[in-house]
């Protein structure tokens, strides 16, 4: 026997954390948090326990909660008062997401980011305007550059409120340029955008859809998100982000995509972050109610493994109970 290399030796306690390669830390985790004009009590969301929506009375309290924990950021999703074709709350002054902005930004230390999407917004529930008679003719779909003349005018409205860094989530092709040149010209040179670089058309997204009441209301989202079966085409996706001005680069969703995560973070020069979606959250809490899983240290894990995988940054609904363990 002639075993000269016993990597065994460096699994010892004491030896362990001094040879550990990646490290999970509370300021790595972005918490996302849910406001809902139409509500004034918070709702707990059943398919993501422990989640609830907020009022925007309450919206302040919500972060303070988040910060107290640890984790430093927050990303805002909104839930209007009403929706309409082409999602006009939106990009109101005094929208759910606007008025949540400012109280958070001037009543606490959180980074907020806002996800810039038209699904919660509009009354069909797609990331867009429709083309003409897109809900009888399946073959018909978002117009994209129709959409993004709106995508920067809700860019716009979030900086004019006050957010720290945007990020557009929508899919459109030109996107994150539209955004940039519309935030330029308002003087918002230095907003950072965090584009959903290499967004998938996901069955994890489910849990989600209850949450912020985002669901298409025909059809589904393949027409501009992400076939799961391409990879290669993911760095065309993310170079494309690149060269229109993205600062950040997320991978969503996280675990069923590590592969891409770890490309994107190998190709690119920008910091890489990862969406630990809804449906990677609900599937850990299903299987640790039914006693299958234990919840704390199976999160714990997922976590470790996307920050292996390449990601600097982690959007996680789990953000709040990790950090308190860190
Ligand atoms: C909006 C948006 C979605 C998610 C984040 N932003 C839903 C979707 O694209 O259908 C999903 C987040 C999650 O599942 O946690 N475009």
């Amino acid at each position: 026997m002639d075993l000269t290399d016993r990597p065994r030796r460096l699994r010892r306690d004491g030896v362990r954390e001094l040879v550990r390669e990646t490290e999970l830390r509370a300021s790595d985790l972005i918490a996302p948090v849910f406001v809902d004009a139409t509500t004034d009590e918070r709702v707990p969301i059943d398919t993501m326990p422990g989640h609830e929506r907020v009022p925007v009375d309450d919206a302040v309290d919500r972060v303070e909660e988040v910060l107290e924990t640890g984790v430093e950021a927050v990303i805002l999703f909104g839930i209007p008062e009403s929706k309409d074709a082409r999602g006009t709350r939106a990009w109101a002054e005094d929208g759910v997401i606007q008025e949540a902005t400012r109280r958070i930004t001037a009543e606490t230390d959180a980074y907020v980011i806002t996800d810039l999407c038209l699904c919660e917004y509009t009354d069909h529930g797609h990331c867009g305007v429709l083309e003409d008679d897109a809900a009888e003719n399946p073959r018909l779909t978002v117009d994209n550059d129709e959409t993004l003349d709106l995508l920067d005018r809700i860019a716009v409205s979030q900086a004019e409120a006050g957010a720290d860094m945007i990020a557009p989530s929508g899919m459109m092709d030109g996107m994150v340029g539209a955004i940039r040149e519309g935030l330029d010209a308002a003087a918002f040179e230095d907003m950072p955008i965090m584009s959903y670089a290499a967004k998938y058309e996901s069955s994890f997204y489910g849990p989600f859809r209850d949450a912020a009441d985002g669901a298409p209301a025909f059809g589904d989202r393949r027409h501009y998100q992400m076939d799961p079966a391409n990879g290669e085409e993911a760095l065309r996706e993310v170079s494309l982000d690149v060269e229109q001005g993205a600062d950040v680069l997320m991978v969503k969703p996280a675990l069923p995509y590590l592969d891409i995560v770890g490309n994107v973070d190998r190709e690119f020069d920008r910091p890489v972050a990862a969406y630990n979606v809804s449906g990677e959250y609900a599937m850990l809490h299903a299987a640790a109610e039914q006693g299958w899983l234990e919840l704390e240290a199976t999160a714990l894990e997922s976590l470790i493994s996307i920050k292996r995988a390449g990601a600097d940054l982690i959007i996680t609904y789990f953000a709040e109970d990790v950090a308190e363990r860190l």
